[in-house]
């Protein structure tokens, strides 16, 4: 290929970038200057037929090999839809894989740009076992080494398996991911629809959750994933990273979180009350609003944050917030990263659209993740923790390292009335008006958070305005609890 080809084939100009623009200028953007060495420029694929033949671009469609990000070396490639509509055949797999495999080799992140329509059609069988040899690298680099992948452009089919193997999934407003384009839907099913709303961001986002994070555009993407990369370590057999220990931002937790426990609030706020500088990177912040996720720091090193979110469902937990609380707790498993939990739970769900929606099945996930978890983990319940979801949430009867308890919070069974009305029914039926005398019995015998406390369910009431503190003296306490080391991947959700 000469010079003025690929020149026109990889846009080199990065100031000029659009979606859409070479996979080269992708990564000058992405990574620190100057850091990017290429390998596997000049390969290109042997395929022949149906005009392949003739089109034989140095590279195939995807731009492979090794740079920094913030001084942090990772293997790294990005596809370029404007070679062969940045399609994976095998020449592109072999470099796609090798990336991965290096990665994990050398225990560094590995970070895909994808912007491709999967697997090269014209090379037939040999493009579908190129994706099963990427798949396998995956699979094999997952719990070992972090896999990111960007969405920035319309990914179809490979394009899109290949990200939901790998760790987090980074979508610009540009991109679309679906197993089968809007034509081919038309074709097999006769309907209509167009690529974003078969698999736009709002799609991946808010409803189907294969979108970790939805950004507006390439920059975006690639400041998130500096973000991200700066909570997690560089492979399992190295620590999570450290910074400079920061105050949190004034806050005062009893304001954020009020007294009544059906009063919503925003656990976000007080999440930032305690964290590192008030920085809160959410994961999945639009899919199964009630349970949020994401990483912070406490005392200078990463935890992984998982809270009921009152605000969104009453903090109720169902089976969507169950997968992903489930795949974000062997996340920070799999890297050693400590995990804080905020509990404030009126239960599971009710209802025949969970019960057949497999909530039995989902709800098993998180309690799976957080049982088998050996990172450190301390929860603190805010207010109530009720019924399975008070043992599905980091209790001690599950492993938690620590609970704490905010004064005045429940745990039990079910709420107060619900439980007077089952277990005191004959009396209630006889003598109506005790009903309320028995509600308060039963909240003051058997919910009350000193009950919890006497028998170990909790392990101290704390006021509010000490839980950073006692946080940072119990994660401090476990510092050694785990050493690095693979434990186990981190299988999709
Ligand atoms: C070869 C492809 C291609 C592919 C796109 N192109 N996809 N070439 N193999 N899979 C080429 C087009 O021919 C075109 O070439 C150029 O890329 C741009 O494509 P357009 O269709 O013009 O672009 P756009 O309208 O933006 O649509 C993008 C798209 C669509 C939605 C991705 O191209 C599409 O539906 N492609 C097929 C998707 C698909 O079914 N892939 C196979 C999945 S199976 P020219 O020369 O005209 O510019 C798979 C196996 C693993 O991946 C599956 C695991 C589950």
């Amino acid at each position: 290929m000469t010079e003025a080809t690929r020149t026109e084939t990889f846009a080199l100009d990065a100031t000029a970038l659009q979606p859409g623009d070479g996979a080269r200028a992708r990564l000058s953007r992405l990574l620190d200057p100057r850091s990017f060495v290429e390998l596997g420029s000049a390969r290109q694929h042997r395929a022949s037929g149906f005009g392949l033949e003739r089109q034989r671009p140095d590279g195939d469609g995807v731009v492979a090999g090794t740079g920094a990000v913030e001084g942090r070396s990772v293997g790294v490639y990005a596809q370029d839809r404007r070679v062969l509509g940045g399609s994976l055949g095998e020449a592109h797999a072999d470099k796609v894989a090798r990336c991965i495999e290096q990665a994990a080799r050398g225990g560094v992140p590995v970070i895909g740009i994808n912007d491709s329509g999967g697997a090269r059609i014209q090379e037939g069988v040999a493009a579908l076992d190129g994706y099963g040899r990427v798949f396998t690298a995956n699979v094999a680099a997952s719990g070992r080494v972090p896999q990111i992948a960007l969405l920035l452009g319309p990914c179809a089919g490979g394009a899109t398996y290949s990200p939901a193997l790998m760790d987090f999934t980074i979508m610009s407003d540009e991109a679309s991911m679906f197993l089968t384009g809007p034509r081919v839907v038309k074709a097999v099913t006769g309907e209509d629809v167009d690529a974003r709303s078969l698999g736009g961001p709002e799609v991946h986002g808010e409803r189907s959750g294969s979108a970790h994070f939805v950004v507006d555009d390439d920059e975006q993407a690639f400041a998130v994933t500096r973000e991200l990369l700066g909570y997690l370590p560089d492979s399992a057999w190295a620590r999570p990273t450290e910074a400079p220990v920061e105050d949190p931002p004034e806050v005062d937790l009893r304001e954020v979180v009020p007294e009544d426990g059906r009063s919503p609030y925003d656990v976000r706020h007080l999440i930032r009350g305690v964290v590192d500088g008030g920085r809160f990177l959410e994961v999945q912040a639009h899919w199964a609003q009630n349970l949020v996720i994401g990483f912070s720091r406490i005392d200078g090193r990463t935890v992984g944050i998982v809270a009921n979110q009152a605000r969104w469902l009453a903090g109720v937990l169902d089976g969507t917030a169950a997968e992903k609380g489930a795949r974000f707790v062997r996340f920070c498993d799999a890297f050693g990263i400590p995990l804080v939990v905020a509990v404030d739970v009126p239960g599971f769900l009710p209802g025949t659209t969970q019960e057949h929606g497999g909530v039995i099945r989902k709800g098993a996930k998180l309690l799976h993740a957080f049982t088998s978890a050996t990172v450190p983990r301390v929860s603190v319940v805010l207010r109530k923790a009720f019924g399975g979801a008070y043992i599905v949430m980091n209790s001690r009867s599950i492993g938690a390292d620590a609970v704490l308890a905010w004064p005045g919070a429940e745990l039990a069974v079910m709420g107060a009335e619900g439980a007077a009305d089952i277990v005191f029914r004959r009396a209630i039926v006889e003598e109506p008006e005790r009903r309320d005398e028995l509600i308060a019995g039963y909240r003051r015998d058997a919910m009350d958070v000193d009950v919890a406390a006497r028998r170990g369910s909790v392990d101290e009431v704390i006021a509010p305005e000490d839980t950073r503190s006692a946080l940072v003296a119990i994660l401090r306490s476990l510092r050694g609890a785990r050493q690095p080391g693979f434990v186990h991947d981190n299988m999709p959700q």
